[in-house]
């Protein structure tokens, strides 16, 4: 089967983390996983990957979900009634790419707050509130993919939690890349996740699982959540075999991600050497780099193609944007031919 240590294959695809492949340990661990059936009396492998993520991230209780996307929308079905209002940052992950499940599944009114680096405007979040007549969300994202891998402050999550529960608004956090916010700021992720009612972790990104997400909580939500996850035909079968390679991850791959943080730093040093208006590295906290091309003669398609003739993957995600995202196979040889292809197109 096939894993990656490190990018020895000739390309260099930055485009995202969720590119990596399974480690030899989490294949290792699938093969000797203890399997059930998780629609019926359980599957121990997902159970114990549920308990151990839910100790980690320090809630009651955790669901194993197929995909972050399907753990947000249960986070919403569970909180919020259909008609609500979902308060969350302009640029938030839920309110552009999974637009499609607030309105037409979850039923909830999309509220797009502006922002600063992925943090709400508090003042016209407070506004918003104040003035909504059906408050059903409020919806947090740390890191933030957005506004290039930004780390919510601390003290500003804890504001936005103190004023849901002054108003009884639940929080839900996306935290598809907790981990890597966890690692930025030097603390553990139940130190984050203390200032959300929900939050979901994918294990899938950076943490190299190949499949799945956790939703955590209190008991009674993950009951909540563990009925609609059947309804939305999330309910798995011998899901440990997935799980498994989960629960490697969730043991053997946080602190790791620091290397992907360093080599995003470096990146985006030398592409600010090459033109400072591509990309300003105090800006760059995890794995996710955004760099705006406006002011070079080609839009990002035209970019993306032309390093992508040097082997080089990288995503166009608006006419001036290109984001590229370090993980595992991201190593200094393939930070080093990033830099190189960039100067090369540049000339
Ligand atoms: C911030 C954020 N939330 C949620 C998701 C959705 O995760 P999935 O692709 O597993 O549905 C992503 C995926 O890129 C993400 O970046």
């Amino acid at each position: 089967m096939a894993t990656q240590e490190s990018s020895s294959d000739g390309i260099v695809d930055l485009r995202s983390d969720t590119v990596t492949l399974p480690t030899e340990a989490m294949l290792a661990r699938v093969q000797r996983a203890p399997l059930g059936d998780d629609g019926r009396e359980g599957d121990p492998t997902v159970r114990a990957l549920e308990a151990h993520g839910a100790a980690l991230i320090g809630k009651e209780a955790a669901l194993f979900v197929p995909s972050g996307t399907m753990g947000n929308l249960l986070a919403m079905l569970a909180h919020a009634e259909r008609g609500a209002d979902v308060f969350a940052d302009s640029g938030a992950h839920l309110l552009n790419s999974e637009l499609g499940s607030v309105v037409t599944i979850a039923g909830l009114l999309p509220k797009p707050m502006p922002g600063r680096r992925g943090a709400m405007d508090e003042m016209a979040l407070a506004d918003t509130i104040r003035s909504s007549e059906r408050p059903g969300l409020i919806a947090m994202e740390t890191t933030h993919n957005g506004a290039g891998g930004a780390v919510l402050p601390l003290a500003h999550m804890m504001r936005i939690h103190a004023l849901g529960q002054s108003h009884g608004i639940p929080v839900h956090l996306d935290g598809a890349r907790l981990f890597n916010a966890a690692v930025a700021l030097g603390v553990p992720a139940a130190a984050i996740a203390v200032h959300a009612d929900s939050v979901m972790v994918c294990l899938s990104k950076g943490l190299s699982a190949p499949v799945g997400s956790l939703l955590c909580g209190s008991s009674d939500f993950i009951t909540r959540a563990r009925a609609l996850r059947k309804l939305v035909g999330g309910t798995m079968r011998q899901s440990g075999v997935v799980a498994a390679a989960g629960l490697v991850a969730l043991e053997t791959m946080l602190a790791r991600l620091s290397e992907d943080h360093a080599a995003a730093k470096r990146l985006a040093a030398a592409l600010s050497w090459l033109d400072p208006t591509l990309a300003d590295p105090d800006h760059v906290q995890t794995n996710i780099l955004r760099i705006d091309v406006s002011a070079s003669a080609r839009d990002a398609a035209a970019w993306a193609e032309s390093v992508k003739r040097h082997g080089i993957l990288v995503q166009a995600s608006g006419p001036a944007q290109l984001r590229l995202v370090t993980h595992r196979h991201i190593d200094a040889a393939a930070v080093d031919r990033t830099i190189a292809a960039f100067a090369a197109v540049a000339r």
